[in-house]
């Protein structure tokens, strides 16, 4: 049996990642409402509330960088959720690096795996958030989370989930994407019949 229950944020999982916006010092805060949303440009979004201190850096700059934390970097990732930049240097504060950006004025934490830097080409006010919808201009690796051929490795990147209230990692690997492909093909060879 299923049960029905008020509209709320029900979709799971999904990212916690850290946001950086540039500033006198540039700020972070934690993003759990982030996702790619366009593929050719490439384009994610993140949802703010304006009551935030990186909320109006952001609307100013109209650039920020997604930096995609490791499980190891839980207790940051909670931290720049609760404090504010209003009241602490975050990256002074939690010994982060400001790493400068190749094509935006938002600074990169040197010490996450990933950092996507974007331009705001879409800012959309929803009600309690703003939805910010980024182009993706320049994304950085550190090296060691590549494969030889220049593919990013999950298991080493192992990014944050999360999950109704609670961080998690990702998971195990199940399988690739087209798995079915075969069984796909003979669906359409009895269709056929
Ligand atoms: C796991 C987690 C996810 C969060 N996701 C969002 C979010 O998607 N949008 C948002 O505006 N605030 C979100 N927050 C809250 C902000 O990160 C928090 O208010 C932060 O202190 C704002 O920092 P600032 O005042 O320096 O900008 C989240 C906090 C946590 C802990």
């Amino acid at each position: 049996m299923k049960i029905q229950r008020p509209p709320s944020a029900a979709l799971l999982p999904v990212p916690a990642v850290l946001v950086t916006v540039p500033g006198d010092p540039p700020n972070m805060l934690t993003i759990a409402w982030a996702g790619m949303v366009n593929g050719q440009p490439p384009m994610l979004s993140v949802s703010v509330r304006p009551p935030r201190h990186s909320y109006p850096l952001l609307c100013a700059a109209r650039e920020f960088v997604v930096n995609v934390p490791r499980t190891g970097q839980m207790e940051i990732v909670d931290m720049a959720g609760i404090e504010s930049g209003a009241d602490v240097d975050k990256f002074k504060d939690y010994g982060l690096t400001a790493a400068p950006a190749a094509k935006v004025k938002a600074p990169l934490i040197a010490e996450c795996p990933v950092n996507i830097e974007c331009v705001v080409r879409h800012q959309l006010a929803l009600g309690t958030h703003d939805l910010f919808v980024g182009e993706i201009v320049a994304v950085h690796y550190d090296e060691d989370v590549l494969d030889p051929e220049g593919r990013p490795l999950v298991d080493k990147i192992d990014p944050l989930a999360y999950t109704s209230g609670e961080y998690r990692g990702v998971g195990e690997r199940l399988q690739a994407h087209g798995f079915t492909v075969e069984k796909v093909k003979q669906r359409r060879q009895r269709r056929k019949q």
